[in-house]
């Protein structure tokens, strides 16, 4: 196996919102075995991550609720990076693209493409939106592809079929910020002219036979359409300065600037080492694999936009391969973040380990095509695969020695056909799956270790110790010890995948769980010697029942009928599909103040605390119906994800809800509270 050092990168998601089932199968779990595999097997590896904070999904989301960019990437950049720690995805530096540091190394950067002439300045027409005085970078603006005829096309790239979009093509472009239909305007950018380096491109994606269909599909087709200049700048406010004279208002665009985040965070890594120049040491050197892990929406920024710019600037290493995954979908749906479509990852790791999770995900992961996450899969692969499989070989062979044999492991004697056809697939095991690992195939990763796992079972049974200990002592104390070297067998190769798990049978079989002490590939069948004194016991992967099944999929159910409603709602005017209804976003929101507006007699301004939300200020027009000292301590709905609003000079930052009848003098109107009702958290969801 080729044992040169990798530098292994996840794609920094966003900023602006949680992590959810689709991402980690997408660029994070593979790219966590993977890591995880090769520290085993002794190579020097080092696993880069970080977030994104740049770009407009993230201005989109400040501006849709009332606050800062960089308030959204402080709170999303901490639940993000707590998400991965908790479901072990082991990064050996997380940064995120607001450092300075990280500014700094991509005007460098920019700044010696634009010395060598890489960068071409051009006036251009771009879409602007009048009402709005903005110009409409990349996703401001939707309308439909003018590749595959998709409708919710984004500005920069199509969801649905891949490709980069330039927006004034869009067919009927509509601008996000106020739903009307944008003018053409001209303005100056900086163009990173790919068609240049097309043959360059070529040339050394001739190089990567080996790499993924998918991948190299997507690239083939992109050069043979020919690749175009791309700007990489952008009249937006938040962002990365352009660093040159007579650039006011104007921002690097976040695919320049995010992919440098993997730079960025490895200096800032080495700066955390103590030698501030080691990064060189990964980036500058040529014996370095570089591999990016990534979704197949980011093939072309990866594969083609990125090395081009390395390649401008020199020195660099170039990927060694971007092994991309396809989606995984929810039960036969995409996963939709506005929708509240998902399983987010902190939810379900409220509720569930994250190693069965990560094993489902392993064996189901998007490889070559979509796949899909369901609930129900998930419980059944816990329970008959991992339960009564691999946890039923671990516990009863544990179980067996601390019973007969004081928890200690018994001698082994002379091995039967049986015992030696047992030691010789425990000594292929960490081969086998070491190649698919070492291959990006999870999937036969997950088989052939489940299969190691039946075949030690079926060991056990043949073997019947629980007669042979009474007919034949000797037989049943080789018989668990070879058990017990197959369980530490097991629990090594499993590391990778469940590192959880594989930390607990370490305990249970009474060893260090530092994985540096178990290394891949070493003979597992000698590792345990007789006499070794077991830890302690437990059951490695409970059951999940039915019940826990339903309350996660109760967090999602609200999107889950989408498509089926959508499919009637153009018939019946007035009637929304319940897409529409899920894009609203309504909150419990506990009152912490209230107090009368002036000169409003219709106004109260609130003060709401909507828990992880924060807090918000709303006007209600609700002054002739309650006093302001009545409600505090309230807990009233809001519609939580409506624009600002100024109203008579107060920035109301949602809506409250009501029943109202009649108008003037003759309105009643009573406030949709859940006073009284369990008591549900501020910032609750209702659907
Ligand atoms: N934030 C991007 C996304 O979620 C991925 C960025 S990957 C990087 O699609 F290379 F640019 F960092
Ligand atoms: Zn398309």
């Amino acid at each position: 196996m080729d044992q040169r050092k990798v530098l292994v990168t996840s794609a920094l998601p966003y900023a602006n919102g949680p992590i959810h089932l689709g991402h980690l199968a997408g660029a994070y779990l593979p790219a966590d075995i993977f890591v995880r595999f090769c520290r085993l097997l002794g190579r020097e590896v080092l696993y880069i991550g970080g977030t994104d904070e740049h770009g407009v999904p993230i201005t989109i989301t400040a501006d849709r609720e009332g606050v800062s960019p960089q308030a959204v990437v402080d709170r999303w950049y901490a639940d993000i990076r707590d998400s991965f720690q908790r479901a072990g995805i082991s990064f050996d530096h997380f940064s995120r693209t607001s450092l300075p540091i990280h500014h700094q190394t991509c005007q460098d950067i920019f700044l010696k493409l634009h010395k060598k002439g890489l960068l071409v300045k051009k006036s251009e027409k771009q879409l602007y939106d009048p009402a709005r005085r903005r110009f409409l970078p990349d996703r401001y603006v939707v309308g439909t592809c003018y590749h595959c005829g998709y409708a919710e096309c984004s500005g920069d790239q199509c969801e649905s079929c891949g490709k980069p979009i330039d927006p004034l093509l869009l067919i009927e472009p509509k601008s996000k910020l106020s739903g009307e239909k944008p003018e053409v305007r001209e303005t100056e950018h900086w163009y990173l002219p790919l068609d240049r380096f097309q043959g360059q491109l070529a040339k050394w994606l001739g190089t990567k036979p080996h790499w993924k269909e998918n991948v190299l599909n997507f690239c083939n087709g992109m050069l043979k359409e020919g690749l175009r200049e791309r700007a990489v700048t952008r009249d937006l406010h938040w962002g990365i300065p352009v660093p040159l004279p007579d650039s006011e208002g104007k921002v690097l665009y976040v695919w320049f600037d995010a992919p440098i985040g993997y730079i960025s965070s490895t200096r800032e890594w080495a700066a955390q080492q103590g030698d501030p120049e080691l990064w060189k040491t990964w980036w500058w050197d040529k014996d370095t694999r570089l591999v990016h892990f990534i979704g197949k929406d980011n093939i072309f920024f990866h594969a083609l936009m990125f090395p081009a710019c390395l390649m401008a600037y020199g020195n660099y290493v170039l990927p060694d391969n971007v092994p991309a995954n396809e989606y995984l979908n929810l039960e036969g749906l995409k996963f939709s973040t506005s929708r509240n479509f998902a399983v987010w990852l902190g939810d379900y790791l409220d509720r569930f380990a994250p190693d069965p999770l990560r094993y489902y995900l392993c064996a189901n992961m998007p490889e070559t095509r979509d796949t899909d996450f369901n609930l129900r899969e998930f419980q059944a692969h816990n329970n008959n695969e991992l339960a009564d499989t691999v946890g039923n070989f671990i516990n009863r062979t544990l179980t067996f020695i601390e019973r007969y044999y004081e928890g200690r492991i018994p001698e082994r004697g002379a091995a039967s056909g049986l015992d030696q056809e047992m030691l010789g697939r425990l000594g292929r095991i960490a081969g086998e799956l070491g190649g698919h690992i070492d291959n990006f195939r999870y999937r036969a990763a997950a088989d052939t270790f489940t299969e190691f796992a039946r075949f030690c079972n079926k060991y056990f049974n043949d073997k019947a110790p629980w007669e042979a200990r009474k007919s034949d002592p000797a037989s049943c104390a080789t018989t668990l010890n070879v058990c017990c070297q197959a369980v530490y067998g097991l629990s090594v190769v499993m590391w990778p995948i469940m590192p959880f798990s594989a930390e607990n049978v370490w305990t249970q079989l009474g060893l260090s769980t530092n994985w540096k002490d178990h290394p891949w590939q070493q003979d597992y069948a000698g590792k345990l010697p007789a006499g070794h004194k077991l830890g302690k016991i437990e059951v490695l992967f409970p059951k999940i029942d039915d019940e826990a099944i339903q309350a996660q999929e109760a967090s999602y159910k609200g999107g889950k009928t989408a498509p089926a409603v959508t499919a009637e709602k153009d018939e019946l005017p007035g009637v929304i599909g319940i897409e529409h209804f899920a894009g609203v976003d309504i909150r419990v929101a506990l009152v912490k103040a209230a107090e009368a507006v002036p000169k409003s007699k219709r106004l109260l301004k609130l003060t709401l605390d909507l828990g992880p939300l924060g807090e918000r200020t709303v006007a209600a027009g609700i002054a002739g119906h309650y006093a302001p000292e009545d409600l505090p301590g309230r807990k009233v709905l809001v519609v939580a994800n409506l624009a600002p609003r100024k109203v008579m000079g107060i920035t109301s930052q949602g809506m409250v809800m009501a029943a109202v009848d009649g108008e003037g003098e003759n309105e009643k109107l009573a406030l949709t509270t859940i006073d009284g009702a369990i008591d549900l958290p501020p910032g609750s969801r209702v659907s």
